[in-house]
């Protein structure tokens, strides 16, 4: 963080920041243009925020891009969506491994097309060495989904005798999920007006910091990400403390 700006020095360390880009569809509707049209300008937005967080160290970025739920949609909306995904990673990743961006996908990737899953395997393969920014994008992702898959991985240790009923704890839960090995989310950012989760990496977010706007994702900018950043760092995270303990602990 910059170290010339006092409202970001004070306790709270940003290093992960989570993200539902919502609102493509109606930012298209509103200029009398079709749905994909909003989730193309919508790539053009995820190009700024990636480029921010690159330039602002911030350690990981968890993008929702696809949920578990979204196979709902209109079978022709979902196609283009498939294509898009298909087009980013291929014509963006080049740039993501420039910037020294490790590149990961999560989500139940056995549901997309084999073309889709070998250009998934291509790309974390060529930022697999990167050292800089964690890039996570959600792609036929859902928190519940995590949770269980976690579940049964550690019921199949159970049975195969690995580990006991006993070993199980959160710590382990956590080890199982697919944001294993990375630090908790500080900041989720929701664009789009909704205030709901829906399914994201519902685990993660116990204790992560939340940021609403109106902003449909197509319109997010950097200005208005500075301020859900400024937002978070004026905020007391007590982690079920109270207020004066945490400021007799800085003392
Ligand atoms: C988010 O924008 C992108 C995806 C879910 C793929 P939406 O497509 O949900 O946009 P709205 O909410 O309909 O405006
Ligand atoms: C959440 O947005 C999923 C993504 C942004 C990928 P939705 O638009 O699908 O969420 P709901 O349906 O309004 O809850
Ligand atoms: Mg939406």
């Amino acid at each position: 963080m910059p170290a010339d700006n006092p409202t970001r020095s004070i306790g709270n360390r940003l290093k992960h920041i989570c993200i539902i880009m919502d609102g493509n569809g109606r930012w298209a509707k509103k200029r009398f243009m079709p749905r994909f049209a909003g989730h193309k300008a919508g790539l053009n937005t995820v190009r700024k925020i990636v480029g921010s967080c690159v330039e602002q160290n911030i350690e990981v970025l968890t993008l929702f891009a696809f949920s578990s739920e979204n196979w709902r949609r209109p079978k022709q909306e979902v196609t283009l969506l498939m294509e898009l995904f298909a087009s980013a990673l291929t014509r963006e990743v080049k740039k993501l491994h420039e910037n020294n961006v490790q590149l990961r996908i999560i989500g139940d990737l056995s549901a997309f097309s084999e073309k889709i899953q070998q250009l998934v395997n291509e790309a974390i393969a060529l930022c697999a060495d990167n050292t800089g920014l964690i890039l996570n994008i959600a792609a036929n992702y859902g928190g519940r989904w995590d949770i269980t898959q976690a579940a049964r991985q550690i019921a199949h240790k159970v049975e195969q005798g690995e580990i006991s009923i006993d070993d199980i704890d959160e710590s382990m839960i956590e080890d199982h999920l697919s944001l294993r090995t990375m630090p908790e989310p500080d900041l989720f950012i929701r664009t789009g007006g909704e205030k709901r989760i829906s399914n994201f990496i519902i685990w993660q977010l116990a204790y992560c910091e939340f940021y609403f706007t109106d902003t449909l994702w197509p319109d997010f900018d950097k200005k208005i990400f500075e301020k859900a950043i400024q937002s978070f760092f004026s905020r007391q995270r007590r982690f079920g403390r109270t207020g004066d303990q945490l400021t007799s602990l800085k003392k």
